[in-house]
């Protein structure tokens, strides 16, 4: 799938103009997209960035990664995802960066989601819904999920068996077994749980144009 990622990262260099600060996402398939970026670094203001672990690619490149406070909105944001159907909603978080994904997918005036073909599905849910809490709230909204979703949330651990930590000092839960057949309510049911920071599931500001990876890349 790295070839198809690939080739969906470098298509996204076609909406990247003279001139603009890019959003960026996070995950395997950006890094291909950061990679392209490099070789027009001279054409762009800069970018902001969704995570350490892009921060980190972007400026190893030379790239220079802004405050989204001091941007003002973006004309152009840049991600992956781990789901997405065919009215371009998805599921992210995967890598547990969806709180910074989301605040800059709402800043930004297009959305281009990147993609390899495996992460296409009719219906959202397979892949299990991240949602970032605060560290006190874990049990009271993994009890709350489970009641309003059917779901079985799962506190997400690093190989090590630690509760992976996010960037933002919060923790994940990982709903298993969903079938979201009402993306926009189920996001907005979740989001009003206290302790829930965000919800991985980018409905309400779903993705504007989607690349599929592949000889040639697709397009919707
Ligand atoms: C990061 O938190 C995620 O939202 C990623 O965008 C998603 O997991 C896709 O990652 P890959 O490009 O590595 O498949």
């Amino acid at each position: 799938m790295s070839e198809a990622k690939r080739l969906a990262g470098e298509k996204a260099i076609e909406y990247v103009e003279d001139g603009m600060i890019v959003g960026v996402g996070t995950g395997s398939t950006v890094a291909y997209f950061i990679d392209a970026l490099a070789r027009i670094k001279d054409r762009i203001k800069g970018t902001v960035s969704s995570s350490d672990q892009s921060t980190e690619r972007l400026r190893a490149h030379g790239i220079e990664v802004l405050d989204l406070n001091a941007t003002g909105p973006l004309s152009l944001y840049v991600d992956g995802a781990d789901e997405c159907d065919p009215r371009k909603c998805l599921i992210k978080g995967g890598g547990a960066a969806l709180t910074r994904e989301k605040i800059i997918a709402e800043a930004s005036d297009r959305f281009v989601c990147i993609i390899d073909p495996a992460k296409r599905v009719e219906v959202l849910g397979k892949f299990p819904l991240p949602v970032e809490v605060i560290p006190m709230a874990r049990s009271l909204v993994a009890r709350e999920l489970l009641a309003m979703t059917g779901g079985q949330p799962v506190w997400r651990q690093t190989t090590e068996g630690q509760g992976v930590v996010t960037d933002n000092g919060n923790l994940i839960l990982d709903i298993h077994n969903l079938s979201i057949t009402d993306p926009t309510a189920m996001e907005q049911a979740i989001n009003q749980i206290p302790g829930v920071v965000s919800v991985g599931l980018f409905a309400r500001r779903r993705a504007d144009v989607v690349i599929v990876g592949g000889e040639p890349p697709t397009v919707f």
